[in-house]
């Protein structure tokens, strides 16, 4: 089974243009789990554009499902989530002003930095996960930090998928080879739609979870949000 995990950045941000409370995320999170999500992604930055780090406080007693931090560890961030404690965070590497994530983590270059933040979270009792590209050594040594399991950054997928599937989807079937071999559980997420999502299930063994945002909210200004999460999730099924 492969969990939806819905990325409610976007409600913020648009709540964010107002300055005010609409509409208002702690709802947008309730009804994405009423209407079948399996979790709730949040991605606090550290200027607060989209998701505020208060925010992630408000919506942690609301969660039924399972609630995945993302974010640069920062010490703020790493302050936070262990004082939130949701089922599992998800490291991403980068750097304050980016507009979205764009790149996986060195795990060769840091790895001794993701291993002690990674054992840092473990101990307080939080499934982690790290943001990566689909280079086999970067999977590899993925596995000696720590981490339990992998997000795979797929961009390079979704932007391909249009020109040949079949290709874009080669080097992320390895990658999950190897993940799966070295005992890493599978993520994935950044640009999967209602086009891609389903060839990209399809073809990945042992995909978890996806954590879908932008164009999950995006159909749901056309569909709804009902329509829009269910819509998603029948890909996934
Ligand atoms: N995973 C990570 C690490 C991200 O930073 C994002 C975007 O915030 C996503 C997944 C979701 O990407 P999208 O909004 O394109 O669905």
């Amino acid at each position: 089974m492969t969990r939806l995990s819905v990325n409610i950045n976007k409600i913020a941000t648009l709540r964010n243009a107002r300055g005010g409370n609409y509409p208002n995320v702690l709802d947008a999170a309730i009804n994405c789990q009423r209407y079948g999500a399996e979790g709730i992604t949040v991605h606090p930055r550290p200027d607060e554009r989209h998701v505020r780090y208060q925010d992630v406080y408000d919506i942690k007693p609301i969660i039924t499902t399972e609630f995945n931090i993302e974010g640069y560890p920062s010490e703020d961030f790493i302050k936070m989530v262990l004082d939130v404690k949701p089922n599992q965070v998800t490291l991403v590497p980068d750097p304050p002003e980016a507009l979205t994530s764009n790149a996986g983590w060195d795990t060769i270059k840091h790895k001794d930095y993701l291993k002690n933040i990674i054992s840092r979270f473990q101990s307080g009792g939080i499934r982690t996960s790290i943001f990566i590209e689909t280079d086999s050594e970067l999977i590899k040594n993925a596995a000696d930090t720590g981490t339990d399991r992998i997000e795979l950054y797929t961009e390079p997928y979704a932007d391909n998928y249009h020109i040949n599937k079949e290709q874009a989807i080669f080097s992320f079937v390895k990658a999950a080879e190897i993940a799966n071999s070295v005992g890493l559980g599978i993520n994935a997420g950044h640009d999967l739609n209602l086009d891609n999502l389903k060839y990209f299930k399809l073809n990945i063994p042992g995909l978890l979870e996806v954590s879908i945002g932008h164009a999950l909210i995006s159909d749901a200004l056309y569909l709804g949000l009902e329509n829009a999460v269910q819509m998603y999730l029948r890909e996934l099924k």
